[in-house]
Parts: structure tokens; C-alpha cells; sequence
């Protein structure tokens, strides 16, 4: 078995993870989190609401999962999220066309044309299917959708950023990789809402001399970069995404993915996704997949904004202010009252300030087509000159610019468990530990009276047990087996600590406290231990 497997035999035995729908055989693509795997999973979301929420200022919002066709024409998930595809024409297998070679991998049949597959899972709203949903492929479209409400929320004024953490779904081709590819995913994902003029961040002084592994474009291996210098030389765009590359990268290391086996990798120009201008994905190195992309950390542009602005008539535009206010020439429409008034009537108030928007200079000798309360309308060149007038001007709508630090929580999951992972040999037995930092184990503390002891030593294990679990502490009680296999079996869980009850238990109100990593003991009275748990868990 390799670490991949010893991984994920450990996680499908103590319950971290499970084949959904294991009685009926089994789906590729979706996994389930059983008891310790949902606890870690909480705990690495909780952790990542500490730093985006609490630490950045960032608010969470819940939008739909299921989002209806008009915000994926907009976003252009339905034109171009699509993978190529080919099936064998022998054992009739679908596969990724970039991923295979020319015979079926399976049964080394031929295969068919190559044809694009659309990721998104489509359904029906309501009786009828009069109106087609699709299952969201990223949390991002829904924060994205209600731009105009956040603005106000945050009084018209940028940056601001929201989250969202949930469910997230791509009907994969071919899904193999266990937690990797999923067909159903949970993100966490910020959008930061930006002046498009303004990339700089007012935390990157405090960070720009601190150094990263980055691989940039055209780059054939990770070097340590100074974040200053990357931004100097251009080889990350903005110090706004530097800002969002280094957090990312705290985050990472404070949930316990290691530091050597982590890295920065940009995207080549060719795999950028359609609606960014740069990115860079935050790859760790697993045992068996090699570097694996856990976080992306893009610059959106204004695409996604620009987008359903066009798609749904509605403007997503914040007003910048100058700092002073400019006088320009601006050649623009005159309305002819006098031929427009007496042709189009009440709607010709309507048409003459649809005139007044248009840029004259993109007009030349040439009638024009409005759409006026949803109809169109020709006005022909006689009912209209063009004017050269002077205007003041204060400031100027633009659309915000997005920063967007997406992380897929199942793949940094499984690198959490994966680097967490060790194995040692101790008096002639291996022992497997999973070396969790506190704060992401999901058990605390295992409470364990001797074995063979007196039924007032269980009695007294039982008590502090309740007792704990009542301050607030993830505690298990385990009184079965040798105190060896016990603490084996909380190793290789993560538990932070073993609490033994012995006989000096009684007599001085003291217990054994053993460190999961170190396999150290020192003495602690009970009376303290809330206390000295909470400060060893670092809460
Ligand atoms: N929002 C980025 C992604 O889903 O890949």
C-alpha cells in the first residue's frame, strides 16, 4: 500500500469517509463524511471563516444552489464549461478526450467523434419544465448576481468583499481520484469587490517581504520569490492578488498542510479559465497524484459583472468620484424636437434621452435602432445632429473589478489528512498517527480509565469525561482493550490528548495526560483540566 492508500483505508475504517450510497454499490464522484471526517471538515471551515470573516472583514451571504439559465448564459458556463469527450464504441465508456490515447484504456476499443460535454447537472423548475436550472458549478454567480444590493449594504463603497462556503456541483466525466474530483464539491469562495484603477493593498506592506515558492508561466520549476519583487517584476499582477496569493497561504499552513510541500503555480495563458485575466493556483504534492490544484486565486476582471449587466439590463456600476472635477468636450446626439416630438409622441422623451447616452463619436451617417420600453424604434439621420458641447464632470461609473480566492475544502481536506499522516515504529509495533494541529482535530481528548481497575475508577473516568464534554470539549471515553491498543486507536484518529484515570487518580485527584505527537506525560490535577486543555488547544 502506498500513503494514498494507507490514507484512505484509515479514513474508510475510523469513519472519516465513505463511499456514498455504499449499499447500493456505489456512485463514482460523490463521497460521504462520516463522523470524524465531518467534524475535520467543520473545523477547516471554521477556520477559514476566522480568516476571511473575522480576519478580512468579509461578510457570508447562502444563495441558491440551483441557479436558472440566464445567469450561466451570462457568466458563460453554458457555451464554454465543457470538457471534450469520446466514447468507445466497443464497451460504450465515456472518457476525458485530452486524457486518453487512441484505443479505450478499459477494453482497447476505438473510439467515436470527439464532442463537448457541459459540466453543469440541468433540471426542471417546477411542473411543467418551462424552465430549465442548473445546479450551480461555482458558489461565485450568486454573489456576483446580487452585486446591487451588496453595494448598498456596504454603503457604495470599495473594496468589499463577500463569501460563501457550500455545496458546488460538475457532472465529471470520468471521476477516479477519490476526494480530487468530485462530482459533488463543497467551495469556499470570497469575492472581492475592487476599484479597477486601484490594485494596490493597504496590507501589503506588512507582508511584501515575506517569501513564497512560486512557479510562474513559461517557468520550469518553483523558485522562493520575495512578494515584492514578484509584484515589481510583474510576475504577479497586483499587489491585490499578492495580498490574496500570501493569505492563502497562511491559511494553508495554519490547517497543517506542510510548508515543504506546497507551492504557487500560475496559469499558462492557454488554461486560464474564460473569465480571468490571471491566476494562480495554490498546489500541494500528495503521494501519489503529485502537485494538485487545492486553491485558486484569480483577478476576474470585470467580466462576470460586465456580463449580467449586458444579460440582464440592469447596471452593476459603482460612481467614483474624481478629485477634481474635469471640464471635457463631449460630441453628442441632438434630439430634432421638432420631427421626433409630433412622430413618436409620449415616447418621445424616451427617445431623446436614449440619444443623449449614445457616444456620438461611433455614430456615423447612419440611422439609429433604440429598444424603447421593449420595442424597437428607428430614428432616422434628419432627426438628429451631431454637437460638440463642454461638460463638467465629477466622476465616472465603473464596474467593479473582482479578486477571487476560491478553495475546493474536500481536495484540501484530503492534503490535511494526507500530510498529517505519519507512521512509526514503537516497541516492535508500528503506530499510525495522524498528527492533526488543534483547533482542526476533531477529537480533543480521550478519556481512559486502567484497565482491570475498580468499578470506582470507571466510575470516576465516566465523570470527568461528562465533565469535559460539558466545558466544551470534543472528548471520547474509551475503556476497552490494553492502554497501548487504546492510545493507538487515538492516534491514528489525531486526538490531541490521552487523559488516563489510575489509582493515583483517587488518592491525589491527579490524571496522566500523554501528548499524541511526543508520546510525553506529565501530571495534571482535575480540577484544572479544562483549563490546561483549553490552553493546549489554543482556544
Ligand atoms: N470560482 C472558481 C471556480 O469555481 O473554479
Amino acid at each position: 500500500m502506498d500513503i494514498y492508500d494507507e490514507v484512505m483505508e484509515l479514513a474508510r475504517r475510523r469513519g472519516f469517509l465513505w463511499h456514498s450510497f455504499e449499499i447500493y454499490g456505489g456512485t463514482a464522484g460523490f463521497y460521504d463524511y462520516g463522523p470524524l471526517g465531518a467534524a475535520l471538515k467543520r473545523n477547516i471551515e471554521r477556520l477559514w471563516r476566522r480568516f476571511y470573516i473575522a480576519g478580512e472583514g468579509f461578510y457570508e451571504i447562502e444563495t441558491p444552489i440551483i441557479g436558472i439559465e440566464e445567469i450561466f448564459r451570462a457568466s458563460g458556463h453554458l457555451s464554454s464549461f465543457t470538457d471534450p469527450i469520446v466514447e468507445c464504441e466497443s464497451c460504450k465508456e465515456f472518457f476525458r478526450a485530452d486524457h486518453v490515447g487512441d484505443r479505450c484504456p478499459s477494453c482497447g476499443g476505438a473510439f467515436g467523434e470527439v464532442f463537448e460535454f457541459n459540466l453543469m447537472f440541468e433540471t426542471s423548475i417546477g411542473p411543467g419544465s418551462k424552465r430549465t436550472g442548473y445546479l450551480r458549478p461555482e458558489t461565485a454567480q450568486g454573489m456576483f448576481v446580487d452585486f446591487p444590493r451588496l453595494l448598498r449594504f456596504f454603503r457604495e463603497k470599495l473594496p468589499f468583499g463577500v463569501v460563501q462556503v457550500g455545496k458546488a456541483f460538475r457532472n465529471e466525466i470520468s471521476p477516479r481520484q477519490g476526494l480530487i474530483r468530485l462530482r459533488e464539491f463543497t467551495q469556499a469562495e470570497a469575492e472581492i469587490f475592487i476599484d479597477p484603477t486601484n490594485k494596490r493593498h493597504p496590507g501589503f506592506d506588512a507582508i511584501k517581504d515575506e517569501t513564497l515558492m512560486l512557479l510562474p508561466e513559461g517557468a520550469d520549476e518553483a523558485s522562493k520569490w520575495r512578494l515584492h519583487d514578484a509584484v515589481k517584476e510583474g510576475v504577479i499582477a497586483s499587489e491585490f492578488l499578492a495580498y490574496h496569493i500570501y493569505l492563502t497561504y497562511r491559511f494553508l499552513i495554519e490547517i497543517g498542510i506542510s510548508h515543504d510541500r506546497l507551492r504557487f503555480r500560475q496559469h499558462e495563458a492557454d488554461e486560464m479559465a474564460h473569465y480571468a485575466a490571471d491566476c494562480w493556483d495554490a498546489e500541494v504534492l500528495l503521494d501519489r497524484l503529485g502537485w494538485v490544484e487545492v486553491v485558486g486565486i484569480a483577478d476576474r476582471t470585470d467580466y462576470d459583472l460586465r456580463a449580467h449587466e449586458a444579460v440582464s439590463g440592469e447596471k452593476l456600476r459603482i460612481f467614483r468620484a474624481y478629485d477634481e472635477t474635469d471640464t471635457v468636450k463631449r460630441v453628442k446626439l441632438k434630439p430634432k424636437m421638432a420631427l421626433i416630438g409630433p412622430r413618436f409622441k409620449d415616447r418621445a422623451k424616451k427617445i431623446a434621452e436614449a440619444l443623449d447616452l449614445i457616444d456620438a463619436t461611433t455614430i456615423g451617417d447612419q440611422d439609429i435602432v433604440l429598444n424603447i420600453d421593449g420595442e424597437e424604434v428607428t430614428i432616422t439621420q434628419d432627426m438628429f445632429e451631431s454637437v460638440t458641447v463642454e461638460e463638467e464632470i465629477s466622476g465616472e461609473e465603473v464596474i467593479p473589478h473582482v479578486i477571487e480566492p476560491s478553495f475546493g475544502i474536500d481536495r484540501i481536506f484530503f492534503a490535511v489528512m494526507e500530510h498529517s499522516f505519519y507512521q512509526e515504529e514503537v516497541e516492535g509495533e508500528m503506530r499510525n498517527v495522524l498528527r492533526f494541529l488543534p483547533g482542526i482535530a476533531p477529537i480533543d481528548a480521550c478519556v481512559l480509565p486502567l484497565l482491570g481497575s475498580r468499578e470506582e475508577l470507571l466510575e470516576l473516568s465516566k465523570q470527568i469525561h461528562q465533565n469535559l464534554r460539558r466545558a466544551g470539549f470534543i472528548v471520547e471515553h474509551d475503556a476497552s482493550g490494553t492502554i497501548g491498543r487504546r492510545y493507538r486507536r487515538q492516534d491514528e484518529i489525531g486526538t490531541l490528548f490521552c487523559i488516563t484515570i489510575d489509582y493515583e487518580t483517587i488518592e491525589d485527584n491527579t490524571v496522566t495526560v500523554r501528548f499524541r505527537d511526543s508520546m510525553d506525560q506529565v501530571r495534571v490535577k482535575v480540577d484544572e483540566l479544562p483549563d490546561w486543555l483549553s490552553r493546549e488547544c489554543g482556544r
